[in-house]
C-alpha cells in the first residue's frame, strides 16, 4: 500500500496579524476573530485533520507570517486515495500567470492587491487603511488578495447582515464557534473596560480627593452648587461622583443542590457566556475564570478528554484549573463564590491565584 504523509495536529504560534489567509485556505480548520486566528474545536482531532492536510498545507504556506504549524505521521493510504491527495496538491498550485480564475469567489471577483491581481486578472485595490505601518499593511493586503472575508469585512464599517443576525440569537442556541467568537468578543470588552477603570483611577486621583472634600465642607459645597448651576450641565457632571456603567459583576448562578450533586471533577458551562465555568471539586464547588492565563483566548471544555483546551497555542488546564500542557504559565484564576440562602452567587470582581496560595481562601470555594 502508498504511504503518505498526513497532518495529526495544527497549531498557531504567536504573531497572528488576523488577515484570514488561514480561514480562507481552510475554513472547517481555522476561524479568524477579531483579535486572532484559532483552531476549531473539531480539529484538534487527528481524524477530522487528517483528510484536511493539504488545506492545513496550504494555509500554512499562505500565511504572510508563518505562525501556523503543523506535525505530520506516515500513513498507509489505498492507490485511489494517494491519486485523490495528489490531484488535490497539484489543484492548490498557485493560478497560473495570466489566467483568470475559471470561477472566482466573490472574494477574487473584488478588487485585491497589484501583484495578486496581476497573476489573477482582475483589477488591484490594497483595501488596507493608508496610514497603516507599511510592513503590516503589505502583508494584509496581499493576504486579502487571496480572497478573505474576514479582513474586508473588519475593513468596512457596515456591520454584515451574518454578524447582526447572530447577535439577535441568544447564545444558548448559536452554533458552537460563534458562541465561543461571541464569548470572546464579550470577554475582549469587559477587559478593555477593566483596563480603562484601572487607567482611570490612577491618572485621576485628584478628582476623587475633591469630591471627598466637597462631600465634608458645607462652603465647598455651597461654592461648588452654585458654580454647577451657573457653568451649566459640563461641571455639574463633574462634581458627580465618577460611576462607570459597567455590568454587574455578581452573576447568580443556581442552587447549591445542583452543583451538589454533579460528580467529582466535573464541570458546568451553563454561564460561559458570563465568562465562568462551575466546577465540583472533592468537597467544594468552585468558579473558575474562562480566560486562558497565557494570552487571554477562550479555552473549550473537553468532557472526553476531562479537561480544558486552548484552541490559541495548545495550553491544558486540569478540571481544577491546573495548567499541566502547553505554554500557559499558571492554572486559570477562580472568582469569588458565596451562598445566600441556598442560591450560589459568583463575585467576578475579586479574583484568586492558585500561584498566590489563594485557592485556601474561603472565599474562593464553597463547602459541601
Ligand atoms: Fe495561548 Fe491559551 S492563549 S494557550
Amino acid at each position: 500500500m502508498p504511504k503518505k504523509d498526513l497532518v495529526t495536529k495544527v497549531w498557531i504560534e504567536e504573531g497572528c496579524i488576523v488577515c484570514d489567509a488561514c480561514e480562507t485556505a481552510a475554513p472547517d480548520v481555522f476561524e479568524v476573530l477579531e483579535e486572532t486566528c484559532i483552531i476549531r474545536p473539531d480539529a484538534m482531532k487527528v481524524d477530522f485533520t487528517k483528510p484536511r492536510t493539504q488545506n492545513i498545507e496550504d494555509a500554512a504556506e499562505e500565511c504572510p507570517v508563518d505562525v501556523i504549524k503543523f506535525e505530520t505521521a506516515s500513513f498507509e493510504v489505498s492507490a485511489e486515495e494517494a491519486a485523490a491527495a495528489e490531484a488535490a496538491a497539484k489543484d492548490s498550485e498557485a493560478v497560473p500567470s495570466g489566467e483568470v480564475d475559471p470561477a472566482p469567489s466573490p472574494a477574487a471577483a473584488s478588487p485585491v492587491a497589484p501583484a495578486v491581481a496581476a497573476k489573477r486578472g482582475v483589477a488591484a485595490n490594497p483595501g488596507v487603511a493608508a496610514d497603516a505601518d507599511p510592513t503590516l499593511a503589505a502583508l494584509l493586503t496581499t493576504a486579502n488578495a487571496r480572497g478573505g472575508a474576514a479582513m474586508r469585512e473588519r475593513n468596512s464599517a457596515v456591520i454584515p447582515d451574518v454578524v447582526a443576525e447572530w447577535r439577535r440569537v441568544a447564545p444558548e442556541k448559536l452554533p458552537p464557534d460563534i458562541r465561543h467568537a461571541r464569548t470572546l468578543e464579550i470577554a475582549a470588552q469587559s477587559a478593555a473596560k477593566e483596563q480603562e477603570r484601572e487607567q482611570k483611577e490612577k491618572t485621576d486621583p485628584d478628582r476623587r480627593t475633591v469630591i471627598g472634600s466637597i462631600a465634608l465642607g458645607a462652603g465647598w459645597a455651597a461654592f461648588g452648587g452654585a458654580t454647577a448651576i451657573s457653568a451649566g450641565p459640563a461641571f455639574t457632571r463633574f462634581l458627580m461622583p465618577n460611576v462607570l456603567e459597567e455590568p454587574d459583576p455578581k452573576v447568580r448562578v443556581g442552587s447549591i443542590e445542583k452543583y451538589s450533586e454533579m460528580p467529582p471533577n466535573d464541570v458546568n458551562e451553563d454561564f460561559k457566556p458570563q465568562g465562568v465555568w462551575m466546577i465540583r471539586q472533592e468537597g467544594q464547588i468552585a468558579a473558575l475564570n474562562i480566560i486562558c492565563t497565557h494570552l487571554g483566548c477562550i479555552p473549550n471544555w473537553l468532557p472526553n478528554d476531562r479537561k480544558f483546551k486552548c484552541p490559541c497555542h495548545g495550553s491544558g488546564f486540569k478540571p481544577s484549573g491546573i495548567n499541566f500542557e502547553g505554554p500557559a504559565p499558571r492554572p486559570l484564576e477562580r472568582f469569588k463564590i458565596l451562598e445566600v440562602e441556598g442560591q450560589i452567587i459568583v463575585d467576578k470582581s475579586k479574583k484568586f491565584q492558585y500561584e498566590r496560595g489563594d485557592w485556601s481562601n474561603p472565599d474562593s470555594f464553597v463547602a459541601i
